[in-house]
């Protein structure tokens, strides 16, 4: 490995959406020429919440064939579970002798899952952003692709690196939040003041990346837009009706003042309907090559075993630096 390492962790819950599929995976497609890309299915994240097992499996499973299903090269990029890779656990270990329980409790995300989660509030929801650590700095990665929401871990991950080093030698890269260009931001079909989330309790608010045509089509319909009835761009006084275009301009390659100019006039139904062709057409293939891939789960297994060895013997390196600077007795 000489390019410099990328490294983001999806947990698989919810849905994969189209807002993550143009502000994220997109751009994934683009960053494997110039970096080493690793991606891993966050599924031990996943568990500081209540997942029903087989639930769970089957939905961890779908990612990982969305995420081939949408052009991620196994062969340019790698592609794991979390949980195949032991050294996320074993580093996540060492890394909270490293760590303040202070500096867990202060932590946003911590404060509102606490709340929303107040039967289990369990040690995994305090020690998430450790864990997350762990995976970031285990492969000695320089950026990592946030939002907004996962900024203060990213913060606390360069705090846990700088710390160690500082205490032993140079061991972990301290890590950059990596800004993609440009990235455009879609927002929820049904409030389009907030971001589109994967695990929004409304079903209209989004769409899936392997969702059927008719389904789309009834979400973009029942979009929520304004009563002007004008196709113009003003995210501020139009926000639904600029979330569509957005959308239709990434899905049909078209500039949004094509898509303003072509339907000018011609009302808020017409529109929508377009917008929904455009994404229905853009994912067609997306959706074929997850069915392939579903049906081959022989293939699937054979992907995700060569990416957690993959995966594990750059991790492997940083664990036996960590092994030894720490002072645990090698065997060798
Ligand atoms: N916590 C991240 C999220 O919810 C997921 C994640 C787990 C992650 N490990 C990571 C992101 C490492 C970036 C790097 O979005």
């Amino acid at each position: 490995m000489n390019k410099p390492v990328v490294y983001s962790g999806i947990q698989p819950t919810g849905i994969i959406t189209i807002g993550n599929y143009i502000g994220a995976i997109t751009n994934w497609l683009k960053l494997a020429d110039d970096y080493d890309c690793i991606y891993g299915i966050a599924d031990l994240h996943a568990l500081t919440v209540r997942q029903v097992p087989s639930e769970y499996r089957q939905r961890a499973l779908s990612f990982f064939a969305q995420y081939l299903a949408c052009g991620l090269d196994p062969e340019k990029n790698i592609l794991y579970f979390q949980s195949h890779v032991h050294e996320h656990a074993e580093l996540s270990w060492i890394l909270n002798c490293f760590t303040y329980i202070g500096e867990m409790q202060r932590m946003t995300q911590f404060k509102d899952k606490a709340l929303k989660h107040q039967d289990n509030i369990n040690m995994g929801l305090l020690d998430y952003p450790v864990l997350m650590a762990a995976d970031i700095l285990l492969y000695q990665t320089a950026l990592v692709p946030v939002g907004a929401d996962q900024k203060q871990h990213l913060e606390i991950t360069r705090d846990i690196a700088v710390r160690f080093n500082n205490l032993y030698s140079p061991t972990f890269t301290v890590p950059e939040a990596y800004i993609p260009k440009q990235g455009a931001r879609v927002f929820s079909l049904q409030d389009p003041t907030a971001k589109m989330s994967k695990s929004d309790p409304d079903p209209n608010a989004a769409v899936s990346i392997i969702e059927d045509p008719d389904s789309i089509m009834r979400k973009f319909k029942r979009a929520v837009t304004d009563s002007d009835a004008e196709v113009r761009f003003d995210p501020e006084s139009k926000p639904g009706v600029s979330n569509l275009m957005t959308i239709m301009s990434e899905m049909g390659g078209m500039p949004i003042e094509e898509i303003e100019k072509n339907y000018s006039g011609k009302g808020y139904a017409v529109f929508k309907s377009a917008c929904a062709e455009a994404v229905i057409e853009h994912l067609k293939p997306v959706r074929e090559r997850y069915a392939a891939l579903t049906g081959d789960k022989e293939y699937l297994m054979r992907i995700a075993g060569e990416g957690a060895a993959r995966a594990s013997a750059i991790a492997g390196r940083t664990m036996a630096k960590v092994r030894r600077k720490v002072g645990l007795v090698s065997l060798k």
